[in-house]
């Protein structure tokens, strides 16, 4: 079977020929795809055995000045509950996920101007003062170099922001004109300039995406090696444009998180909540496809229903405890195990 032989090639060599790709992600069979998964799994335990990192996901903010149109939370949804935190909400919210033995928490937020970077700078050195080993991840999207400089200085240490495509005509297609391809690679590249552990991405199956447009991507994660990739199906949202689209569906997902492993090895790679939200059990095959991380809702319950990027969103309705808790079962499920470390990249 020739699927199964590129997918041992991509295995041993780390990447394939365009046309090799194309083929993988185009004529895939169930017995193909258990195959890539099997030598993900393989290269993931290399690397990080059988665990799988939690990070606390504190979404702290759904104001946002950008209008990208996929998005549940663009500037130009007024039908969007705004809210945001307070310093001290946030840095609450950071205390419950220590408690409950998180050891990262990811800062997440629309890019809502009313946060100076003082702001941000006084959450996190006060979140770090706290609980010096707890990982600060920051996801509050386009910043100048001088800012994503001063967070870092304040003790974040990672920073995820998804290029969401890497074709520059998908990405117009994508977003307002305001905003460009090029702006988003240089923040990723002054990100790692600076020295955090930097995750990009992008949404699989969004309007106008083709197999090749994911192949440039690939091309693209494989020449900027970040130490984090997330990726997660495209889920319409009712109140944008792109609400009668399609979703992004499980099995280009899960194809995706096992090429991504092989290409990949050492990358953290989580199974993402819209994994979660078009499947029942998308977060446990995301974990049996090569990935080995999970983010549970530490948002407090009163705001998680407004933090709405795609319909049917799961999780908007639990105690933090209980996600925790939740998460916990279901990895074990898998075969694999919750650790309550800070997972950094290897
Ligand atoms: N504002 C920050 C940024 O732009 O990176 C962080 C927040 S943004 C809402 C986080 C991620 O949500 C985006 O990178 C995007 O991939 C994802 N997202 C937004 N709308 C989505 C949708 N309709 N379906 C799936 N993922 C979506
Ligand atoms: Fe949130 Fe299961 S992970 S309820």
């Amino acid at each position: 079977n020739t699927n199964k032989t590129l997918i041992k090639k991509l295995n041993d060599q780390g990447t394939l020929a365009h046309d090799e790709l194309y083929q993988l992600l185009t004529a895939m069979d169930d017995s193909d795809a258990q195959y890539l998964y099997q030598l993900a799994r393989v290269k993931r335990e290399a690397v990080y055995g059988k665990d799988v990192y939690l990070r606390g996901l504190i979404e702290f903010s759904n104001y946002c000045k950008n209008d990208c149109r996929y998005c549940g939370i663009r500037a130009s949804n007024d039908r969007a509950e705004r809210y945001r935190l307070s310093a001290q909400e946030i840095i609450d919210c950071a205390n419950t996920g220590y408690d409950l033995g998180f050891r990262t928490v990811v800062l997440q937020s629309g890019e809502d101007l009313s946060f100076s970077d003082d702001d941000i700078c006084a959450i996190v050195s006060a979140i770090k003062a706290h609980h010096p080993d707890l990982a600060i991840t920051l996801s509050i999207g386009e910043k100048e170099k001088e800012s994503y400089q001063k967070y870092f200085e304040a003790g974040a240490e990672r920073y995820l922001l998804r290029q969401e495509t890497s074709n520059p005509d998908h990405y117009a297609y994508l977003h307002p004109a305001s905003l460009s391809l090029a702006h988003r690679k240089q923040c990723l590249e002054d990100l790692k300039e600076i020295g955090y552990q930097v995750g990009c991405g992008i949404m699989v199956g969004s309007p106008h995406q083709t197999f090749d447009h994911i192949i440039e991507d690939l091309y693209y994660m494989k020449d900027f090696n970040p130490q984090m990739v997330g990726i997660g199906p495209f889920i319409a949202h009712k109140d944008t444009p792109f609400r009668n689209e399609p979703n992004g569906t499980l099995e280009d997902t899960l194809h995706l998180l096992g090429i991504i492993r092989l290409m990949l090895p050492h990358v953290l790679l989580p199974a993402t909540t819209a994994l979660g939200t078009i499947d029942p059990l998308g977060r446990e095959k995301g974990i049996l496809a090569g990935a080995n991380v999970v983010m549970p809702n530490l948002s407090p319950r009163s705001v998680r229903r407004k933090y709405m990027l795609y319909d049917g969103k799961i999780c908007t309705g639990e105690e933090a405890a209980k996600c925790h808790a939740c998460m916990e079962r279901r990895i074990a499920k898998t075969g694999y195990q919750v650790v309550p470390s800070r997972g950094d990249y290897r």
